[in-house]
């Protein structure tokens, strides 16, 4: 079936549904995860959109999609519980529309618990083939029964060019590489978003130039693992050189990216940050552990000394740069004295912010059959202690802007005081202060009068 016969099937289906129903139909994606799979998910209302839908953000819409996420077990156990939720919708209204996809239908075992326990979901489709979605839409249509899955594996395509409805104006997510290819034993990812792709980097740069063209001001460069982007493409290019061709594009005033691991962060991009202002002065470095035996179990492939050592290069070409990083507690044979190590390293490096995670158990990862599995008791414990001092280093450390004038991206009216306008720092710390909606979009200077905790208080100068 061609795209334009699927098309053309889709509204004969959706008309007969609105005439049944009265009115136009409404389709929700509800995301979990990370900012991929909100990128990812930016397409598939894209998609949906295109197919004749009016888009929500309300689960009860006649078409619900959810976008999943797998990297620790918690976000499935979400998702099964917004399962319950949907079936009682669905035994009021039969023709609600039920889909699931994203990372979490890449496990096969889900799979199968789905078939078995939930045949009320209408479709599934994993990571590899989003943009099949109007093909198994159609089928849906046709047959609204049955239950529909397709998931490949793994793919070697990228496709271009999907529809996308972005959740903001003036800031944008863009996708330059997909998958992984590291194994940190612990991870999941590499199995459920497949082998490393880098999209070449003219299709980057005119994204970004279109971008530019609709106004808006701030990218986000997405990649599970940015700096190795460029190194599987028929002409090899390092994260570096796209960066420099990137701050090249008139109208993009701000660039940032997530997320580098550590190993291969390079002397380059150091650089190329140091010298190019429209790089926020943020960096999102993924520490896991402080200790270097663990990191060596966990596969990171760098040590704790090698770890501390880069952050001082880069402290002293971007001296007013903001570290934050993701830290996990609990991986299997964590001892008291390498949690110390992670409590020193987090001391040393004073992180703006961290993501702390307790270690949780994914099948099928090398971890996973692992001896010494932490108690839950001393996880706990460890945690706790973790998070307190992250969260007393964080308040300090934000702090460190206070009376001084930086400049802001307006993001929203501020929901509880109507008065007051909300944006972000390069630091992406939230900075509140009185304004109107004229302002959202726009890059202001703004004295950062009062900081209270992780947020500011502010006044336009
Ligand atoms: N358990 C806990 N945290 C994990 N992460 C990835 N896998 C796991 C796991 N099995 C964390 C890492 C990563 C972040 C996105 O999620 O810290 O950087
Ligand atoms: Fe997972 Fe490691 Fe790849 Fe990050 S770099 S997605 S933690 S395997």
């Amino acid at each position: 079936m061609t795209r334009q016969e699927n098309r053309n099937a889709i509204r004969i289906h959706l008309k007969k549904l609105e005439e049944k129903k009265g009115r136009p139909l409404t389709a929700a994606c509800i995301t979990f995860g990370c900012q991929m799979n909100a990128r990812d998910s930016e397409k598939l209302r894209g998609m949906l959109s295109e197919a004749g839908f009016q888009i929500t953000e309300e689960e009860d819409a006649d078409l619900v999609l959810y976008n999943t996420c797998t990297v620790r077990e918690n976000a499935n156990l979400k998702v099964y519980g917004r399962l319950g939720y949907m079936h009682s919708l669905k035994k009021k209204d039969p023709d609600k529309i039920i889909g699931l996809c994203g990372c979490m239908m890449q496990e096969p075992s889900v799979i199968e618990t789905l078939r078995r326990e939930y045949p009320f979901v209408n479709m599934i489709f994993g990571t590899h083939n989003l943009h099949r979605l109007p093909f198994l839409l159609e089928k849906v249509l046709e047959c609204p029964e049955e239950q529909f899955i397709s998931v490949l594996p793994d793919t070697d395509e990228i496709v271009e060019d999907l529809p996308k409805i972005r959740k903001y104006p003036f800031k944008s997510g863009v996708n330059i590489m997909f998958g992984c290819n590291n194994f940190c034993s612990y991870c999941i990812v590499p199995y459920v978003r497949g082998r490393e792709k880098s999209r070449k980097p003219e299709d980057i740069l005119a994204e970004i130039r279109q971008l530019a063209q609709d106004g808006v001001k701030e990218i986000m460069l997405l990649g599970q693992n940015v700096n190795s982007y460029g190194k599987t493409l028929d002409m090899p290019v390092t994260f570096a050189a796209l960066l420099e061709q990137v701050v090249k594009t008139d109208g993009i005033e701000r660039i940032r990216f997530m997320t580098s691991h550590p190993k291969d962060l390079s002397d380059e991009l150091i650089r190329v940050m140091a010298d190019n202002p429209k790089i926020c002065r943020h960096l999102h470095l993924p520490l896991q552990s402080g200790s270097t035996a663990v990191l060596d179990k966990m596969n990171r492939r760098y040590t704790k000394e090698q770890y501390l050592e880069l952050v001082s290069r880069i402290r002293a070409a971007i001296p007013d740069i903001s570290l934050t990083t993701d830290i996990i507690v609990g991986f299997p044979g964590e001892t008291e004295a390498d949690f110390q190590e992670t409590l020193d390293v987090v001391r040393r490096v004073r992180y703006d912010s961290a993501f702390t995670f307790i270690y949780s158990k994914r099948t099928g990862t090398p971890a996973a059959s692992m001896d010494d599995q932490v108690p839950e008791d001393v996880v706990h414990d460890r945690f706790d202690r973790l998070l307190s001092l992250v969260q007393q280093i964080g308040r300090e450390e934000t702090s460190r802007f206070e009376g001084q004038i930086r400049t802001v991206l307006v993001e929203n009216v501020n929901p509880q005081d109507p008065g007051l306008v909300s944006g972000r720092l390069e630091s992406n710390t939230v900075v509140h202060f009185p304004g109107n909606a004229s302002l959202i979009g726009s890059i202001i200077p703004v004295r950062l009068a009062e900081c209270r905790g992780f947020y500011y208080m502010g006044d336009v100068v």
